[in-house]
């Protein structure tokens, strides 16, 4: 019989489960496909819930083996989501055992094996192909886990008891439950607590593969001070393990007191990992590790709620982040990263909410606007509720809902008893989609500034009507001569339309305006490129400064493609001042170097009425950096040689920086040297970001061909090293060209397209090269649809993320639509295709 449709979850039919788990016995014989789970499970009937005379227990592709209940055996019915079974009505022992096959597992979610080692995802709902249980979040127990396989390390969650058993006080639910059974090895350290207790820390390798965790473990307890420090947060195990491997379908997962990351996330050394790599590192280690209090010890009540800890947990380890290596390099990076991934979602079909309604994969819904929005509406905040407000309110929470499995109403609430303030209307962010686009115009008269805001989000998916939002907007003024006249000041606009006035100034200032970013929405403000230039030149805020370099470049980028002229001479004179300009950090200065990119450039030319043509984008983005370079060769040649780093290699943030700004000045150097210069570092460079920057030029310029043979021979036996070898000629591909490129990649011997990082390097380096994919014959299109098609019985959640690929199909021509849709309509026809992909794609095509 063919399933039914598949039905939507909705945050509005939420009930509690009928009973609570009191304890969880777990026992595991890992024997490759003979692999057998027998699990104990104490239920009582849950006081705040109707009672029931049967329990239902998630369960998917288990074979079922034996069930009893108090000792006698039963004979539930089983379906392909679950089993029901008939139950006393007071408290009672479930015991089953089920057998599942780990070595055929391929979808990385439940218990599966990765290069010979056994280990587990669980979020969100793979606990459910490991046993039968009560696989949602508010249900939370106590475990306690005996592992039985003749492979030397054997991890899960809690503290370790004896060899093999594991025991965690902390209730929990189902989908932090983690286990690792493998030959690792470990990297060894240990922390001291605030209260003066000691943890013992491990990072768990294959072996050869010790002294590159040592970075990681660094910044574990860099995490572990600062979590102390600015939450009082502690550590509540005796041990904190984290597993680095090699087949993962995401960043890392936060599995109570065993944390598991993919091996790129962890495995660091100057020879094989770049700058961005140690930066990733730091913040994803801090990421996992401050879910122990936001998303662990406080959990999500539903996965509606799934940004009540992810959106708090990515604002927190950006709060670290920025401590550890400065806040306006860390804030552009954060908005760029924001603007390329979330307004992109939101300006889409796929737009959702903050807090989705409904859904029918909840894998689909770990999206940017879910992390990052969800992280900028708590940025927003605290910035109306100050540092002191946002501290009351923190300690509130963890006061008051430790152990709780919470939802984002009780979140606001404790800003709201906290400080007092009224937040009903700015929980709008959380269930309104979209990104508001704010418009601004300004008089000046008798020594007043009148601003007048107004504020209009578009339709999204449904959600034709759309209500104002609380918008903090932070302004500066700037006086005729370069000094700031007001200082940063955070307006509150509430309404559709707002004025606010500065007054007492003795001249027209030049108004600095969302400084630091200070709401997730498109400023839309007319101004000469004079003033552009006066801010890129004066503005007191890093970010404001950087923000107008970069607006100055898309109107200038814009005219080019538009209207076919050269480049303004305002642009590149402010550049070169800002580049030249000592005071300021190297890092700083090399994201003024970048321009915006092509995908940026293509919804910026959609939403102001022009259908983007891919090419002409890429060659205006070509045109601009050789003028770029012609107009600045003296200085960044200068720079070249004076941001060299001395050796041995150290990765902090300024050493990086200096890397940053001498890899953009080669980048455009190498537009008038011949690459001569990128020949000698690539020779030279006794480090990965160096060397891979190098390498980044040559293939850009078609002069790759034996460094790319050289750089295989050096780091063939390196799997991450390798996935960059895979990316970096998709990327710097010629467009023209990429397509065959990426073909001729996937038939190389070392292509191992289960492996996501392998598939994500090649087949989603696609992504990074716009004009490439979407080349007019549409062979791009094409080529990846054939590769998801493949991926997708074998991966569905991987698979399911890279169609994000079409999710701008609408911007472009008739024929670009046409040919995306057909590739997605052919997906969509595949006998078989997961639900998640399936509703991926459905979406898409609206
Ligand atoms: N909770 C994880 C994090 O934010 C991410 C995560 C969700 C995940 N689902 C996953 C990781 C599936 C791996 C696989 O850190
Ligand atoms: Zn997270």
């Amino acid at each position: 019989m063919k399933d039914a449709a598949p039905q939507p979850v909705r945050l509005s039919e939420y009930t509690p489960f009928p009973f609570v788990v009191e304890q969880v016995d777990l026992r595991f014989t890992l024997a490759g496909a003979e692999t057998r789970v027998h699990s104990k499970v104490r239920f009582a009937p849950n006081p705040a819930a109707e009672p029931a005379g049967e329990i239902f227990l998630h369960g998917k592709e288990l074979e079922l083996i034996s069930a009893r209940i108090d000792g006698a055996e039963v004979s539930p019915v089983v379906t392909t989501r679950g089993l029901t079974c008939p139950v006393p009505s007071g408290a009672f022992t479930w015991e089953a055992e089920v057998r599942i096959d780990p070595t055929t597992n391929t979808s990385l979610d439940g218990l599966y094996t990765s290069g010979g080692m056994y280990c587990t995802q669980c979020e969100a709902e793979g606990f459910r192909k490991i046993t039968f249980y009560p696989d949602r979040p508010d249900v939370m127990a106590p475990f306690r886990v005996q592992i039985d396989s003749d492979m030397p390390v054997r991890l899960s969650n809690g503290n370790m008891v004896e060899e093999g058993v594991w025991d965690d006080p902390w209730p929990k639910p189902a989908y932090l439950f983690a286990l690792v059974a493998g030959d690792l090895r470990n990297f060894p350290g240990e922390f001291k607590t605030m209260s003066g207790k000691d943890v013992e820390l491990n990072i768990w390798v294959r072996p050869g593969d010790e002294a590159r965790a040592e970075y990681a473990m660094d910044a574990l307890k860099r995490s572990m001070a600062w979590d102390e420090e600015v939450y009082g947060r502690e550590y509540d195990l005796q041990i904190f393990n984290i597993v680095a491997v090699d087949d993962f379908n995401m960043g890392a997962m936060e599995n109570k007191g065993l944390n598991i990351f993919n091996s790129k996330y962890v495995l660091a050394s100057p020879e094989t990992a770049t700058d961005t790599d140690y930066d990733f590192i730091e913040g994803i280690i801090a990421h996992e590790y401050f879910h122990n209090w936001t998303g662990n010890r406080i959990t999500c009540r539903d996965w509606f709620q799934l940004c009540l800890k992810e959106g708090l947990t990515v604002f927190r380890d950006q709060q670290f982040s920025s401590d550890m290596r400065g806040a306006a390099v860390k804030r552009i990076t954060e908005v760029m990263q924001l603007r390329a991934r979330q307004f992109r979602e939101d300006q889409g079909p796929l737009a959702h909410p903050v807090r989705p309604e409904e859904y029918i994969e909840i894998n689909n819904f770990y999206t940017a606007t879910v992390y990052e929005k969800g992280a900028e509406v708590i940025h927003m905040l605290k910035a109306l509720v100050g540092d002191e407000g946002y501290a009351k309110a923190l300690d509130l929470y963890f006061e008051r809902h430790d152990g709780d499995a919470a939802t984002i109403e009780d979140w606001l609430k404790v800003f709201e008893d906290a400080t007092g303030r009224d937040l009903s209307q700015f929980s709008r962010w959380y269930s309104q989609a979209g990104t508001p686009r704010l418009t601004v115009e300004e008089h000046f008269k008798d020594g007043t500034l009148t601003l007048d805001f107004k504020q209009e989000t578009k339709p999204t998916p449904g959600q034709p009507q759309k209500q104002p939002q609380v918008i903090p907007i932070a302004v500066g003024l700037i006086g005729p001569n370069g000094n700031e006249v007001a200082e940063t000041r955070v307006l509150e606009m509430n309404k559709s339309e707002q004025s606010f006035e500065f007054t007492g100034l003795s001249a027209k200032p030049v108004s600095s305006i969302l400084r630091n970013f200070s709401a997730p929405v498109v400023l839309d403000r007319k101004l000469d490129s004079a003033s552009r230039a006066f801010l890129l030149a004066h503005d007191t805020d890093p970010f404001n400064r950087w923000e107008a370099g970069r607006v100055l470049g898309k109107e200038v980028l814009t005219q080019m493609i538009t209207e076919g002229t050269a480049p303004a001479p305002d642009l590149l004179t402010g550049l070169s001042r800002v580049v030249a300009d000592e005071s300021l950090e190297p890092a700083y200065r090399a994201l003024m170097l970048g321009l915006p990119s092509e995908d940026d450039l293509a919804q910026t030319l959609f939403d102001s009425g022009h259908v983007p043509d891919p090419a002409a984008i890429h060659a205006a983005r070509d045109a601009l950096q050789d003028a770029m370079a012609a107009e600045m060769e003296p200085i960044l040649a200068s720079l070249y040689e004076q941001m060299e780093t001395p050796a041995p290699y150290s990765p902090d943030a300024e050493a990086a920086g200096k890397r940053s700004l001498r890899g953009a000045c080669l980048g455009l150097l190498s537009r008038r040297d011949g690459c001569a210069r990128a020949k000698a570092l690539f020779e030279a460079a006794d480090n990965m970001t160096e060397e891979l920057a190098a390498l980044a030029v040559l293939i850009r310029h078609g002069q790759g061909e034996a460094a790319v043979q050289a750089f295989y021979d050096k780091w063939r036996h390196d799997r991450l090293v390798m996935d960059k070898w895979f990316m970096l000629q998709v990327v710097q591909s010629s467009p023209e060209t990429m397509a065959e490129t990426v073909k001729s990649l996937t038939e190389h011997a070392d292509f191992d397209w289960k492996n996501p990082n392998r598939f994500r390097s090649v087949l989603g380096g696609m992504q990074a090269n716009p004009a490439g994919f979407h080349r007019a014959d549409g062979a791009a299109y094409r080529l990846y649809a054939d590769w998801l098609l493949k991926l997708d019985p074998v991966n569905p959640q991987t698979t399911a993320r890279m169609t994000t690929a079409f999710e701008t199909w609408a911007r472009y021509d008739a024929d670009r639509q046409q040919m995306m849709r057909e590739q997605l309509e052919r997906i969509a026809a595949l006998p078989g295709l997961s639900e998640n992909t399936g509703e991926m794609v459905g979406r898409i095509l609206g």
